[in-house]
Parts: structure tokens; C-alpha cells; sequence
């Protein structure tokens, strides 16, 4: 009985149609490996090859005195109200941070912050953008070490859900590039924006090491 089960032709059919479904399915494998879109030259990889716990520390360092300097983190405070001038005071007026970064009620920041800067010294700087990050991703520098600093950055739940390409091309946006043209009387940052850039890319593309305090 068990020969007749074994070499009936209820038994061979199924297992010849095994062989050449697993035949196909590899077939498949290999075609669909070499049709795999290669990722664009110009998109950013993170090859870990790349990957230099040293080199990624050091650029961290440039990254980190930008970050902290008032032109970037007058915008980035610990509290609910911006931080003013080279001393990084509290905002006269006290504006308030807001559900969406804008302000509150008369206090909203485009009344005063126009598209550009106002001339004239203490005068409210400007860009058609001009606000905190919102009250549910408050993105906070003030207060903070370069280890904390670095792992908020690079943590998607804390820095507007970026991913890698997304926090390199930060770079140049509307508000960081504002640092640098900071209006009348006031400080550029410590280092240019070509610089704070290239330390920016370096650190996270050898690794987005956190230093160690
Ligand atoms: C006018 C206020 C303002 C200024 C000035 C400003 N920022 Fe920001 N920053 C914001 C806002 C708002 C966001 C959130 C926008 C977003 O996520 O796209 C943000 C987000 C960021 C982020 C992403 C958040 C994260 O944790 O990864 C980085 C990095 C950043 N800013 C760096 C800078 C640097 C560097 C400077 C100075 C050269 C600067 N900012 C100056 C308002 C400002
Ligand atoms: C009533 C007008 C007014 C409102 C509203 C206002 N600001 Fe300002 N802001 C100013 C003035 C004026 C200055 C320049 C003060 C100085 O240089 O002494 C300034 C300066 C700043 C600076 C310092 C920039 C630097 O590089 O040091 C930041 C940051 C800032 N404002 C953010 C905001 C944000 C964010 C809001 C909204 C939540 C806001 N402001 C609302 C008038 C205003």
C-alpha cells in the first residue's frame, strides 16, 4: 500500500509542480535583484564603511557651538518664550511659544517679524517663517550637553521625524540660514555657514556619534 502511495501519480504531480515553483520562485529572486533600483549617486547612504566614531565626534564639536550660539538657540529655548540678543535673554514682552511655534492671541511673531530683516539696531530680524518649533516638538538646545544634544538631534520622535537625508538637508533651511543674516548689531555664528555645514554632514554621515558627555 505505502509503495502504491509513494509512486502514484497523486504524489508525483505535486512534487514535480514543488520543484518547478521553487525553480520559478528563484528565477523570480534573481530577476527582481537585478531590476532593484539602484539608489540615485546623489542620494545620501549611510555606508558603514563610513562610519568613524572619532572623526564623527569631532565635526560634533563645530556642530555643537553653532547650535548653541544665540543665533540658533534664541529660537531653541528650554522655556515656552524666545530667548533675545547675545546674552540670550528672555524676549521682551515675553511672546509665547503657541500650540503651532507662531504665538498667541496679539502676540503672534509675524506681527512683528517681518519677511525681512527691519533695519536699524534692536529691531525684530525677519524671514517669512519666523517662529519656535511647536509646543508637541519643542526641539530644545538650551541647557543641554553635547551627548544630549547629539541623541535629541538624531531621534525622529524629537527632531520633526527626520531621517538622515532629511536632518543633512536641514542645512540649508529658511531658519538656519537666517543665522547668518542676523540683522544689525547683532553676532554671526562662531563659524560660517559653508563650515557649520560641511562639520554637519561629516557628523552624520561618519555615524551621528553622540561624545560621550
Ligand atoms: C526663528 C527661529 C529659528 C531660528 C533663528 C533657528 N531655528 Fe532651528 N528650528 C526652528 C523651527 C521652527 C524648527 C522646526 C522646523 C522643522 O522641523 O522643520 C527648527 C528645527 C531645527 C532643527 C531640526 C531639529 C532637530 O532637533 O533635529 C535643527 C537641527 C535646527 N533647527 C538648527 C538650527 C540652527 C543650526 C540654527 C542657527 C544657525 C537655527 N536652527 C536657528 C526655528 C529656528
Ligand atoms: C511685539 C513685537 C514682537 C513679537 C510679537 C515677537 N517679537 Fe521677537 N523680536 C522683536 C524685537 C523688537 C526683537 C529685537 C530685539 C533686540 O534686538 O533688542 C526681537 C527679537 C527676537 C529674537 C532674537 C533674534 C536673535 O538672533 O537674537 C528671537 C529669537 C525672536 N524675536 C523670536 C520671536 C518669536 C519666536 C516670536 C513669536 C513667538 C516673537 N519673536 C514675537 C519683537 C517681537
Amino acid at each position: 500500500m505505502k509503495q502504491d502511495l509513494n509512486k502514484g501519480p497523486g504524489y508525483f504531480l505535486p512534487r514535480k509542480a514543488a520543484t518547478l515553483l521553487s525553480v520559478m520562485i528563484f528565477m523570480i529572486a534573481v530577476a527582481a535583484s537585478a531590476f532593484k533600483k539602484n539608489p540615485p549617486a546623489k542620494e545620501i547612504r549611510l555606508n558603514l564603511a563610513e562610519r568613524d566614531s572619532v572623526e564623527s565626534v569631532k565635526a560634533f564639536e563645530t556642530v555643537y557651538k553653532t547650535l548653541m550660539s544665540p543665533r540658533c538657540m534664541n529660537c531653541h529655548p528650554a522655556g515656552d518664550v524666545p530667548l533675545q540678543g547675545d546674552d540670550s535673554h528672555l524676549h521682551a514682552m515675553g511672546p509665547k511659544r503657541g500650540v503651532d511655534g507662531k504665538g498667541v492671541f496679539a502676540m503672534k511673531c509675524a506681527n512683528c517679524h517681518q519677511d525681512t530683516n527691519t533695519p536699524g539696531l534692536h529691531t525684530p530680524p525677519g524671514n517669512h517663517d519666523w517662529h519656535l518649533p511647536p509646543a508637541a516638538m519643542r526641539m530644545v538646545f538650551q541647557g543641554k550637553s553635547p551627548h544630549e544634544l547629539a541623541k535629541q538631534l538624531v531621534d525622529k520622535k524629537q527632531n520633526g521625524n527626520k531621517d538622515m537625508k532629511k536632518l543633512i538637508e536641514h542645512a540649508d533651511d529658511g531658519l538656519v540660514l537666517a543665522g547668518w543674516n542676523p540683522g544689525e548689531g547683532r553676532k554671526l555664528p562662531p563659524v560660517s555657514h559653508a563650515e557649520f555645514k560641511k562639520a554637519w554632514i561629516t557628523w552624520i554621515q561618519k555615524g551621528a556619534y553622540a561624545p560621550k558627555k
